[in-house]
């Protein structure tokens, strides 16, 4: 029978929903986290179903803590571990602690609010919410910073290399590792700021997305310091968020990787610089309020855990 991974390789679409849970102390979690397994399973085919054209799907990811309060299998997955902070001279990547990580997609937003609304009845009493982040489309895909995000992606074939775990951890094949950080944006220092020096901050042209030929651009610009080669690469699926009245407007970053490894080293770039000090420029505009590694079983597993 063939592995089959939870909705990881989607592309991001209209709406989505980003919810961290964390258990509450001395609660029974093992039966509500099965009911948890069975439902996700449960609104995907129910997505599949109902709506078939709404890009609809849910991906359920466990943190390193909850894996072993749990007591799901061990070995864990060969580079799950709790996110440890990655401090530059400047700028710090924070760990927080995540115990489940929900993402929702739709491009229905009404799927998003009921699928939300299922998993909160399901976990509410031994739970409770850390984060809860509401995605959108921003125009033709771009970040709130207004750059088209998500241009250099692997796409087709490439996207299940380097997004899903294969035959380097046969336990856990077909699984993935997910990595986020909510990140806020000084929007106001940001648009001080001229065009042509934004394009120098992300490495790329604004209004037309092409990448800055080499020579031109700066070794700080965030393309520069997050292309860690053609080898090295992870599936993001990065939404912008924002409430304009208390001016919180940010970056949802989220990754999927086969390897946790590349989402670190990309990590140490932006944070540490490279060389050490010469740190990725969208720092002086983005602060991560959070910071946590989720592993992403496959379905197969899902039941397992569910049963
Ligand atoms: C502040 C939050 C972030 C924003 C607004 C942002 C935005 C962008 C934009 C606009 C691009 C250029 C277009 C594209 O190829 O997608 C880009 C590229 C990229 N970003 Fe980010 N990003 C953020 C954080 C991160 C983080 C934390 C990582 C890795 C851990 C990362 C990894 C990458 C990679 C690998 C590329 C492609 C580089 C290349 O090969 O050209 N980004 N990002």
């Amino acid at each position: 029978m063939s592995i089959a991974s939870q909705n990881v390789l989607d592309y991001p679409n209209n709406n989505t929903i980003f919810i961290v849970w964390n258990f509450k102390e001395g609660m029974a979690i093992k039966e509500a986290f099965k009911s948890l397994c069975a439902l996700v399973t449960n609104l995907n085919n129910s997505a599949n179903t109902r709506f078939p054209n709404a890009r609809a799907s849910v991906v359920l990811g466990i943190g390193f803590d909850a894996w072993h309060l749990l007591e799901l299998p061990t070995p864990v997955p060969k580079e799950f571990v709790a996110f440890a902070p990655i401090e530059g001279a400047k700028y710090t990547a924070v760990s927080t602690r995540g115990d489940l990580h929900l993402h929702i997609r739709s491009d229905a937003y009404s799927f998003c609010i009921d699928a939300a609304s299922a998993i909160a009845d399901t976990l509410k009493d031994v739970a409770s919410s850390l984060d809860e982040v509401h995605g959108f489309r921003y125009w033709d895909s771009r970040s709130i910073l207004g750059f088209v995000d998500g241009t250099e992606n692997p796409h087709g074939a490439d996207r299940a290399y380097f997004g899903i775990i294969g035959d380097e951890d046969p336990v856990y094949k077909g699984g993935s590792y997910l990595f986020v950080q909510k990140y806020l944006h000084d929007l106001q220092a940001w648009k001080a700021l001229p065009v042509s020096e934004q394009e120098k901050v992300i490495g790329r042209s604004k209004s037309d997305d092409i990448e800055m030929p080499d020579g031109v651009k700066p070794s700080n610009a965030h393309s520069a310091l997050a292309n860690v080669g053609d080898d090295l690469k992870i599936v993001r699926d990065n939404m912008p968020f924002g409430n304009v009245s208390t001016n919180e407007m940010g970056t949802y970053f989220i990754a999927y990787a086969s390897s946790f490894i590349t989402v670190k080293k990309m990590l140490t770039n932006m944070f540490v610089g490279v060389p050490e000090g010469n740190y990725d420029r969208i720092l002086d505009f983005s602060t991560p309020q959070t910071g946590s590694l989720f592993f992403v079983p496959t379905f197969e597993m899902l039941d397992s855990f569910g049963s």
